[in-house]
């Protein structure tokens, strides 16, 4: 267990609006941002693209352990990358997306980025969104939230995310991903997305993004006034 504590920590389902959100709180505090679902993505492209057989637990752990990772923030984008491939828009397709699964259940493939992250953390305050942030990276963390939406409206969200981008998605089939999604997300043995007990929930469902940024950014100060 690690004690570090100035860390903003936001878990929640696919499509919730935490990528978005957490790195406008991190703006908004003044924290450095940590996308750790931009790690497992990469740590799959990377197997993917070296040929590891996805069923080999210990052939993940080797490979994550050597994965060339470097991220950085470039103008509101988690740039990504491996060696010297670009992979920042690589790891959002769903080619990638769809094996994710297959790596973030290995306890070795974990224990590796979250070594990983906890060394990112301990640089100073972060706000960092993932499944297992206040569970398992950080459970001192200062301030958690849990930011959940209902499963139609995480699709609606995701969809117009792809229209946007030029990519056509049915709706139907975004939607049945999300909820695969969470059933792998929520049902693994470990590290399942579970909200901390010590957790704040925000339903976006019915809030802007301003809204759920500046909910957050009050729980976040009053929590820092507390301490
Ligand atoms: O947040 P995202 O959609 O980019 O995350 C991609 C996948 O990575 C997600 O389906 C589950 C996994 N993940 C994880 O297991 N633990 C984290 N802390 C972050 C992401």
């Amino acid at each position: 267990m690690t004690d570090i504590r100035d860390i903003v920590a936001i878990d929640g389902p696919a499509g919730a609006g935490k990528s978005t959100i957490a790195r406008r709180v991190a703006e908004a505090l003044g924290f450095a941002f940590l996308d750790t679902g931009a790690m497992y993505r990469a740590a799959t492209w990377w197997a993917m693209h070296e040929g590891i057989d996805l069923d080999d637990p210990a052939a993940l752990e080797n490979a994550t352990a050597e994965m060339p990772l470097d991220m950085d923030e470039d103008g509101g984008v988690t740039r990504v990358r491996v060696g010297q491939h670009d992979v920042s828009a690589i790891i959002r397709t769903p080619e990638v997306t769809r094996n994710i699964y297959r790596l973030d259940r290995s306890p070795g493939v974990r224990a590796r980025l979250v070594e990983l992250q906890r060394a990112i953390g301990s640089r100073g305050p972060t706000v960092a969104e993932g499944r297992d942030i206040g569970t398992v990276v950080f459970p001192k963390a200062r301030c958690k939230v849990y930011l959940d939406a209902s499963i139609e409206e995480r699709a609606r969200r995701r969809a117009e995310d792809f229209t946007r981008k030029g990519i056509a998605v049915d709706i139907a089939e975004v939607r049945e991903d999300i909820r695969a999604r969470d059933e792998k997300d929520m049902t693994r043995v470990v590290a399942p997305l579970r909200r901390a007990d010590d957790a704040h929930v925000i339903d976006t469902t019915h809030m802007t993004p301003d809204e759920a940024v500046g909910a957050i950014v009050a729980l976040a100060r009053a929590a820092w006034n507390a301490s």
